[in-house]
């Protein structure tokens, strides 16, 4: 028997995104970013990011079902982002799903975000449950232990920003371009991680909880000494600051990943493995310490590829796809929850 096919929506913040899947195979995987639409504002703006998806829903959906040769009579169920996430984004996509299922007849299947990403490992390694996922993306940072595609345990998480929050925040302090992440990491690459003093929040702490905000206000205050020494910035100060930075984000992240991972073995997994997703696990100093902190635990690690790590709605395809493969659908009530923890 054939898998069944879904169609999977993704507007939560400022991806627009269309994906088909049959299985395990992604079978187009369609993305319309909004960067450009909020760069002059340093910020996602919801009623634009809201406007942006009404108008290109549509689209994203043509254009994967060109890409994967189909057409709507032959989709089976559609999934779609119902939550957490910004309001009308997320509202802009229900309905879309709910119209759909209706014109179609087809079922349809309400996902979590979070769940999305945290199930993504599954679609592209087949990873058994249960695993530990790292998620550290612009939104979120936490440790989840993944039973199946509705039971998840969280062991912690970020109390105030998630590094990607931090890394977008600390180049705008730098004057480096968005997102912050990829341009902070690439001028750290000819930095001295040594040379500023940033802290290692929460660590003394027990338990997985991770604080991001003070790395911040850190940066700022070594950013105005040194303007107020020099009256200015040299590359190589941006360059020392960018590495500082984010050391300090790969120190505390390895440390808490491991204390994640010595509570996961507690419950003697069958395959146990670490995955790591969100766009934060595109950063290489991150990656290769969080391999090298599982070769210590003797755990596999493995991280989607990246284009699957970030946003977009082939996760939420397969997320649903286990759903569906569970009986589990919706109806026309489902809502739009903003908030929505796994
Ligand atoms: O998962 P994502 O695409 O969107 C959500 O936040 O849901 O993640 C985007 C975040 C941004 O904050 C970006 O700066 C960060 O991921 N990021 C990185 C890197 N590439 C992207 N952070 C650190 N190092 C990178 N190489
Ligand atoms: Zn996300």
């Amino acid at each position: 028997m054939t898998s069944p096919l879904i169609l999977g929506l993704e507007s939560s913040c400022d991806d627009t995104a269309a994906a088909l899947l049959r299985g395990r195979d992604v079978l187009a995987s369609v993305v319309l970013g909004q960067t450009q639409l909020h760069a002059e504002f340093g910020g996602v703006v919801p009623e634009i990011a809201a406007r942006a998806h009404a108008e290109r829903l549509d689209g994203a959906i043509e254009q994967a079902l060109d890409e994967a040769k189909v057409t709507l009579p032959d989709i089976d169920a559609i999934a779609v982002t119902a939550g957490p996430g910004l309001i009308g984004g997320v509202l802009s996509g229900v309905m879309m799903a709910k119209g759909l299922s209706t014109g179609l007849g087809k079922p349809l299947i309400g996902v979590n975000h979070l769940a999305g990403h945290a199930l993504t490992p599954r679609l592209t390694d087949s990873l058994t449950y249960p695993y530990l996922m790292l998620l550290v993306s612009g939104g979120h940072c936490q440790f989840l232990v993944v039973r199946s595609a509705q039971d998840f345990t969280r062991l912690g998480g970020t109390i105030d920003d998630a590094p990607g929050e931090a890394f977008d925040k600390t180049a705008r302090l730098l004057g480096l371009p968005q997102p912050g992440g990829p341009s902070v990491e690439h001028v750290a690459r000819n930095g001295d991680e040594k040379r500023f003093r940033f802290p290692r929040p929460l660590l003394d702490r027990a338990g997985c909880d991770l604080s991001f905000s003070g790395l911040k206000t850190a940066l700022l205050r070594q950013r105005d000494q040194l303007i107020a020494e020099k009256s200015g910035l040299t590359e190589q100060d941006r360059n020392d600051m960018c590495a500082g930075f984010q050391a300090a984000v790969r120190d505390v992240l390895a440390e808490k990943t491991r204390r994640a991972i010595a509570l996961y073995l507690a419950e003697s997994p069958a395959e146990p493995a670490l995955a790591v997703a969100g766009g934060v696990a595109a950063n290489m100093a991150l990656r290769t310490v969080l391999e090298s902190v599982c070769a210590d635990s003797s755990i596999r690690f493995t991280a989607p590829p990246l284009k699957l790590c970030t946003d977009n709605a082939a996760m939420i395809a397969y997320a649903g796809s286990e759903l569906f493969a569970a009986g589990i659908t919706d109806d026309m009530t489902l809502s739009a929850r903003p908030r929505w923890p796994l």
